[in-house]
């Protein structure tokens, strides 16, 4: 890709400015950027989503222009997108064959969809049950079907954004097999990621772009985290936060032997007890899956409970409304920000009224305008949300900026007491990542109670006071911070016992 210029709203937004990137058959190239760098951008370019403003793109040394995902797809290029596009209501099979489907007369032969997935899952190691409706699949599982979407398709050069952001840590080793299996039969991969360790331990080669620029390019062997994370924001980061002292205070959130049961009936949370006093942040640790999501829908009332207790605030949660808890004090990142958080097709400062639309920011029941662009621009400016401008439709934003308008959203809350916070670094860059975790530990100087669930347990390491690790449903154990270390939480997290 050569001298790519690719700009937005009649050249308001310039998300690639000058950027030449150079990949080479059979390796691993990451590209690695701050939040709104423009790395989505550049790939959607060379998958035909997007067009460029201005350069040229040479495939096999050859001028190509790639104005479509089909032309993309004929010449060999395939995309596993930051945010799937799978149709969930269909089967493994189904989402498979649309837009290539196999034709039988004049009606799709499924038959041959579900022979395809299990003949393409065979060959790279991606096992996958074709007949399985999306909807009831992990997000590693909806991963490898994207996979085998553009296998299907014939992909050669196969370009990843983000793929591990959403993977359990098994996914995730998973996932590193899947595309060695991809290189050894002679495929090319580009994949773009956050995490510096990942960066180090699985690619060739590393682009770095800041603000629509290529700023740096240089083999993988030649690399460190800080000389990555120097050239990525310009200048030296802190990779872990110092933990204020804070004197913890009386209970806020006390969950007695509570179970919940998923829409299967099945159990999912297993008599789960814990406690959180003002001023401590209790770490949720364990393998996604594991339970923590149906426990946050308990607290949030998202869910009921089958048995057990939650008090928050001397208040008994039993059959309270998502809204009714919302307004005892409950703020709550979600994990799922595009199910739960936010309406992509609202404005920045739309998105920031959601949940409080009723209170803060109501006039004699209307919205009140003024102070929420007030607000909004203020927010945006506190957590750095870019480009910042309150009006820009929220979808239109990078990943990472996203969620920095979930967390300054919930964090904001006037009458917060208690904050769960799910996945809340999630797909953040590490300059992001620093600000959230000072953040969230600011809370905690306030006297508030967090809840932090996590996969990374750097994440959990760096922010708790105590540590409760889920395994199965069930809580295994409860360490505070000065006992726990990822050994032992990673005995727990497996379901086994500490001596
Ligand atoms: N369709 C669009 N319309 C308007 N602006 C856009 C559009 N797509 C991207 N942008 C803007 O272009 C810039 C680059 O966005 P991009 O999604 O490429 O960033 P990114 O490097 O992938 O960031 P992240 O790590 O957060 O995913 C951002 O400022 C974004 O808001
Ligand atoms: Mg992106």
């Amino acid at each position: 890709m050569q001298h790519i210029r690719k700009t937005f709203l009649d050249g308001k937004v310039i998300a690639n400015d000058d950027i030449t990137l150079k990949i080479l058959k059979g390796e691993k190239h990451a590209i690695v950027g701050e939040n709104g760098a423009g790395k989505s951008t550049l790939m959607k370019m060379l998958n035909g989503l997007y067009t460029p403003t201005s350069g040229k793109i040479f495939y096999h040394g050859e001028e190509v222009q790639i104005d479509s995902p089909s032309k993309a797809a004929e010449l060999g290029i395939g995309m596993v997108y930051q945010h799937f596009m799978l149709v969930p209501t269909l089967t493994v099979a189904e989402n498979m064959i649309l837009g290539v489907e196999p034709k039988k007369g004049l009606s799709l032969d499924i038959n041959q969809a579900r022979q395809d997935v299990i003949d393409v899952s065979k060959k790279y190691g991606l096992a996958i049950d074709p007949d399985a409706l999306v909807s009831d699949l992990s997000i590693g599982m909806q991963q490898r079907v994207e996979i085998l979407k553009i296998l299907f398709k014939g992909a050669n050069l196969l370009v990843f954004d983000e793929p591990t952001a959403v993977l359990t840590p098994q996914e995730i080793k998973e996932l590193y097999k899947i595309m060695d299996n991809l290189i050894a039969e002679g495929k090319t991969i580009i994949f773009i990621s956050h995490k510096l360790q990942e960066v180090l331990d699985i690619s060739d080669n590393i682009t770095v772009i800041r603000r629509g620029k290529d700023i740096a390019n240089f083999p993988t062997k030649e690399a460190t985290k800080e000389k990555i994370a120097n050239a990525m924001v310009g200048r030296a980061v802190l990779f872990t936060t110092e933990r204020p002292e804070v004197e913890i205070g009386e209970v806020v959130l006390s969950v007695k032997d509570v179970s919940v049961k998923d829409h299967h009936n099945v159990i999912k949370v297993n008599n789960a007890s814990f406690e959180i006093r003002k001023g401590e942040v209790l770490g949720i640790a364990g393998v996604e899956g594991s339970g923590q999501t149906e426990l946050v829908e308990a607290l949030t009332g998202l869910k009921e409970i089958c048995s057990g207790e939650m008090i928050l605030d001397n208040v008994i949660l039993k059959k309270k409304t998502p809204r009714k808890i919302s307004q005892l004090g409950l703020a709550h990142i979600p994990e799922d920000r595009h199910k739960r958080a936010a309406v992509s097709q609202f404005s920045v400062m739309e998105n920031f009224a959601l949940g409080l639309e009723r209170d803060e920011y109501s006039k004699f029941g209307l919205l009140n305008f003024s102070k929420l662009r007030k607000d909004a621009e203020m927010f945006m400016e506190k957590y750095d949300v870019r480009p910042r401008s309150v009006d820009t439709e929220f979808g239109r934003l990078s990943g990472g900026n996203q969620q920095k308008i979930i967390v300054a959203r919930e964090l904001e809350k006037k009458n917060n007491n208690l904050i769960i916070a799910g996945q809340p670094t999630r797909g953040v860059d590490i300059g992001a990542i620093e600000s959230i975790h000072k953040l969230i530990l600011n809370e905690k100087v306030k006297g508030k109670a967090v809840m932090v669930v996590s996969s990374e347990l750097s994440e959990i390491l760096n922010l708790s006071d105590k540590i409760a690790v889920m395994c199965a449903g069930k809580i295994t154990g409860i360490l505070s911070r000065e006992e726990a270390n990822e050994e032992k939480i990673g005995i727990l997290m497996a379901g086994g016992k500490l001596d």
